[in-house]
């Protein structure tokens, strides 16, 4: 999967199809088929090259690529001037044919210039199409100029082609497109929340909605049948590579459907953007449970580009009397690697595990196979043949790999492993591709909070597995969820379920989670009385098309796949937001601030 320069090239025919008043074409859809007529091309001045006096060539850029331009009339050109150039098209000479773009076999002679915008010298260097090291605070503060670079303009190309294959996928199967409120109320999906002030009744708030989750609910208790949305939501939370406060939910729900009927629509509409952009058509997805996904990857995400599951030996080594092994769980995989681990890199993963939570980290270099098997390790010496043998084999290791093992409790195990298992992934192996998973039967809770209440894994109307709904309030954590993620390379994509619509399991979940009908009806009490009106079964999905964007540019960030990003500390660079308002506005909604520490104004 390559998206380089040419991707944009290929992705703009739409434009080039429809020149403008001001111009005859664009300088991607020029090429020898226009050999000797005259054209006009409108942009920004890429690069300036005078060769004498008289003779002064410049590439000239707009959204589809560049084009050579050839001027001999003597004049002052600088970057990122705005120009209208008007000439012949004639082939470039021998030797000095740009093969990399579309126009590279021509250029536009006897060019006559109009400078429509004058500009200031540019912050930073935009032609190449990886930034450099340009801070990226900077960058933000001339977003403007840091999306003219081809990096971004392919990243915001490629998104919006993602928008448009998801919606004419879901189309076709019948989903509607409906809009949902921004001025909203509380959702429950764990977060914290945007508050908005009502000036019509002060004191009182809206809340920006964390996700459409509750309007689309109600969309199918109105009869809509399938709904979808390319949705705007705000979550008030620490923000990393792959979270903003806003991003974009490709939002999904639909009445009388199975699991599977979700899965396999949000399948096909992830399928399709996936080829529109990367080309790519031939794409698994397979599915396993949660349960397997913390067994054999430490991780409800695995990262499936590479695959050094975790084997369980607990059994091998029950009664073993090696102290460190006899333990209820232990988890060992074959590190990747193996070759670059020098002992100070070994002793670095045993700290790391460690800092992890583990009591410590056993490693083996094994040496030998077959009749000469045996491992270098600092426990080597309380291992017989037989223990070597087992270990070796059920890791699958051959000679010269190092197995990685950590013993203790079973989730203790798995996310010491699991995370050692992608640190070194990533930074030994050479990875690539696109791997999707699909990971099934969450639990319905994933621990318990101060008080001894489970917390919802999901969101609290998430349906129960119905084999399980009878541990609710006797074993909550056992209960299995009728939800499920969507994985891409490690990143959760997206999760959904089937939902509750029956007015007493949900009471009993509102039950399990500590949540008094009090409380629920203050919350929720719009969508449990719409439930008690005629609720069809119905279930849906949502992911993130920011994380999907990123993942298929090839991008760690999402905020490389946005066109105005948040930095790290939730500022807006460009525009100084957020920013205090006047006391005046403050008043007619009946606010005065208490500001304990000033506003932080860096990244
Ligand atoms: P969930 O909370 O898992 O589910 O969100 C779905 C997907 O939205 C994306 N996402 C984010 N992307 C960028 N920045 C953020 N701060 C952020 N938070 C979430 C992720 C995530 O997987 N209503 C349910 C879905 C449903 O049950 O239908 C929901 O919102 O890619």
């Amino acid at each position: 999967m390559t998206l380089d320069e040419s991707w944009i090239s290929s992705s703009v025919g739409a434009l080039i199809g429809s020149p403008s008043g001001m111009r005859t074409d664009y300088a991607a859809g020029l090429d020898m088929k226009d050999l000797g007529r005259t054209v006009s091309a409108c942009g920004w001045v890429q690069s300036v090259r005078e060769h004498g006096d008289h003779l002064v060539f410049i590439d000239l850029r707009d959204a589809t690529g560049t084009v050579q331009c050839v001027i001999t009339e003597r004049m002052e050109l600088h970057l990122e001037w705005v120009l209208r150039v008007t000439g012949v098209v004639r082939a470039r000479p021998v030797g000095t044919v740009n093969a990399a773009i579309p126009s590279g076999e021509i250029e536009i002679a006897d060019a006559v210039v109009e400078i429509l915008s004058q500009a200031q010298p540019i912050p930073f260097a935009i032609s190449g199409h990886r930034d450099g090291n340009t801070d990226e605070l900077v960058r933000l503060k001339y977003r403007f100029v840091d999306l003219r670079r081809s990096r971004l303009q392919r990243n915001l190309r490629a998104r919006a082609q993602i928008n448009s294959a998801i919606r004419s996928s879901l189309e076709e199967s019948g989903f509607l497109e409906i809009e949902t409120p921004l001025l909203w109320t509380p959702t429950p999906e764990g977060a914290r929340e945007f508050a908005v002030p009502s000036r019509l009744q002060p004191g009182k708030f809206y809340v920006l909605p964390q996700s459409p989750q509750i309007a689309k609910q109600l969309l199918m208790v109105s009869g809509f049948d399938r709904y979808y949305q390319i949705a705007r939501c705000m979550r008030d939370e620490d923000l990393r590579s792959d979270r903003q406060f806003e991003f974009t939910q490709l939002d999904l729900e639909a009445s009388f459907v199975t699991q599977q009927d979700v899965r396999n629509f949000i399948t096909k509409a992830v399928a399709n953007a996936t080829a529109v952009v990367t080309g790519e058509t031939n794409l698994d997805f397979p599915t396993i449970t949660h349960r397997e996904a913390i067994s054999r990857y430490g991780s409800d995400k695995p990262d499936l580009r590479f695959d050094h599951s975790i084997v369980e030996l607990s059994e091998s080594f029950k009664g073993s009397g090696i102290r460190a092994f006899d333990q209820p769980s232990l988890g060992a995989f074959v590190a990747p690697g193996s070759a670059q681990l020098t002992r100070s890199k070994l002793d670095e993963l045993v700290d790391r595990a460690k800092s992890l939570g583990a009591a410590g980290l056993v490693w083996m270099r094994v040496k030998g196979q077959g009749e000469t098997l045996s491992v270098d390790s600092p426990i080597g010496k309380l291992l017989d043949g037989g223990q070597v043998a087992t270990i070796v084999e059920a890791t699958s290791a051959k000679e010269g790999d190092v197995v990685l093992l950590v013993s203790g409790e079973f989730g203790l195990v798995r996310s010491v492993l699991g995370t050692l298992r992608v640190e070194l992934g990533r930074r030994y192996l050479e990875l690539s591709g696109l791997k999707y998973l699909w990971v099934i039967d969450f639990p319905m809770f994933e621990g318990l909070d101060e008080q001894g209440n489970p917390i919802a894994a999901h969101h609290p109307f998430t349906m129960p597995n119905p084999d399980d709904i009878d541990m609710m309030q006797s074993e909550p954590l056992s209960v299995r969820a009728q939800s499920y993620d969507l994985v891409l390379n490690g990143w959760e994509l997206g999760s959904g379920s089937i939902r509750i619509n029956d007015p007493t399991v949900q009471a009993g979940v509102f039950t399990a989670l500590g949540i008094s009908d009090e409380e629920a009806e203050a919350r929720f009490g719009f969508l449990l009385n719409a439930f008690n009106y005629g609720a069809p079964p119905h279930g849906g999905f949502a992911f993130g098309i920011d994380r999907l964007a990123a993942l298929l540019c090839g991008e760690e960030t999402i905020r490389e796949v946005i066109a105005f990003p948040k930095t790290q500390s939730g500022m807006d660079m460009m525009t100084g937001a957020p920013k205090a308002v006047s006391n005046s506005i403050l008043g007619s909604y009946g606010l005065t601030v208490k500001v304990d520490k000033p506003m932080s104004t860096g990244s």
